[in-house]
């Protein structure tokens, strides 16, 4: 099994471009079985994006994917198509849910295999059946599929979400487009990543509008000729290097290829500790930071501080001053990169749903485990602030996610190998 090595207190310096969003492209790839000929570019060549591939291939569609140029061309004509997304392709990769909503709108039937739970979570996906059995689909759970059947077609309705899912917004979305009548989506997810698919099914031909939580889809009809769509960059991907720039850059670190009116909350709240940056339009440069603070984070739903950067958030703030406070109210078990941070040397207890970190802490190279994407690349953060070597085992939940990880790195003079 690989483990990254990696060699502590390298400072940081030169330049970082951020790949495409794993998670605009994946909802776009699952959509693009209501397209006939699509292509995607800005795509990030990570496994959990090959996975969603795979299952296109497995669906019936053609693809083409271009790894040097990272775009890909797919093609739905139609022929021969299998309305099911197995278990050995769903359960390496949740997302794969998302092609329910395609299918049973575009086929009126559909067989998925059921995402169960993962490290971070149970990770249900009630809300997506909620949505999509209120839009008219007959839904049984058995063997561990979701079978969902429409035999008249899907009906647009007013759906209010109890509560709120990057996910079951994007399914009950994608579903709605080929729904008769309109749809009134209440209550729903409304991140970056959502409004990159809304852009992408507009160019389909959809007539969709966002009001604040509000998603108003319009019976439309899909295009059959070309659509062309671009990714937007990966926000997650952006703060995770700002995180890294914050507690490594020598003098400057540029990061670009992004856009910072997407990242103003976190740009904010990195300020509030103390990182010093310099925003552009396209690009934004971390400076050298003395002295960081403490702070008092929860996690929510966009436009609040995402879950997904609070396992970095928190390596950052083992070097801030006091103790900071970190809630995570998304998943119920987002904290497992805490014992391995505390191997390191870190002081941190778990209260409920709160991290508390005590700072500043000099960080000790060890060999620790990676459990999910975000929690391993956490470690690798603290493997580059600690002193000595650090080994990271389980790395390829890293490869789910960050493209061209070791080589971004490398390349701004940090010390880290595969072996
Ligand atoms: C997406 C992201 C993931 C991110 C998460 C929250 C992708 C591919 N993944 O995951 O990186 O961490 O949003 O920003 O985009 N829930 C239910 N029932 C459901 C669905 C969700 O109870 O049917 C709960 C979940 O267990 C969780 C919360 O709702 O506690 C939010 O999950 P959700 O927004 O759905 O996350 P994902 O779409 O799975």
């Amino acid at each position: 099994m690989q483990k990254l090595i990696i060699k502590g207190k390298k400072k940081l310096s030169g330049k970082i471009s951020i790949s495409g969003s794993k998670n605009a492209t994946l909802p776009i790839l699952a959509a693009s079985i209501l397209a006939t000929n699509v292509k995607v570019k800005n795509i990030p060549l990570v496994k959990d994006i090959f996975t969603m591939i795979e299952l296109l291939k497995f669906i019936g569609l053609k693809t083409k994917l271009n790894k040097k140029k990272n775009f890909i061309e797919i093609y739905n004509k139609d022929k021969n198509i299998n309305t099911l997304a197995p278990y050995k392709l769903v359960k390496t990769m949740r997302a794969g849910v998302l092609v329910l909503g395609s299918l049973l709108g575009k086929y009126k039937k559909a067989k998925v295999s059921l995402p169960g739970g993962c490290a971070i979570g149970t990770r249900p996906v009630d809300l997506h059946l909620f949505a999509l059995k209120k839009l008219g689909a007959k839904i049984k759970i058995k063997d561990g599929y979701i079978l969902a059947e429409a035999k008249n077609g899907l009906k647009g309705t007013k759906i209010k979400f109890p509560s709120i899912s990057v996910g079951a917004t994007e399914n009950a979305l994608i579903a709605a487009v080929n729904a008769r009548g309109t749809t009134i989506l209440k209550n729903c997810a409304i991140e970056p990543e959502i409004k990159d698919l809304i852009s992408f099914l507009e160019k389909m031909g959809a007539k969709i509008s966002l009001i604040g939580r509000t998603i108003l889809i319009k019976e439309s009809k899909i295009k059959t000729s070309k659509i062309n769509h671009e990714v937007i960059f990966d926000r997650i991907e952006l703060g995770t290097y700002m995180i890294a720039g914050a507690l490594l850059a020598k003098k400057n670190l540029i990061i670009d290829k992004i856009d910072t009116k997407i990242i103003k909350s976190e740009i904010n709240i990195l300020k509030k500790i103390g990182v010093k940056i310099t925003q552009k339009k396209k690009s934004v440069i971390i400076k050298k930071c003395k002295r960081l603070k403490k702070i008092n984070i929860i996690t929510k739903p966009f436009p609040g501080f995402p879950t997904d950067l609070q396992a970095q958030l928190m390596v950052l703030l083992t070097q801030a001053d006091g103790i900071s406070k970190i809630k995570e109210d998304i998943f119920e078990n987002r904290f497992m990169h805490v014992p391995e941070l505390k191997r390191m040397g870190a002081h941190i207890i778990i209260k409920d749903k709160t991290a508390l970190i005590k700072g500043p802490t000099k960080l000790t190279g060890a060999e620790v485990m990676a459990t999910d994407l975000r929690a391993s690349v956490s470690l690798v953060l603290a493997g580059m602030i600690a002193e000595n070597r650090t080994i990271i085992n389980r790395i390829y939940h890293l490869d789910r996610g960050y493209e061209f990880l070791e080589s971004k790195l490398k390349n701004c003079k940090a010390q880290i190998k595969r072996v």
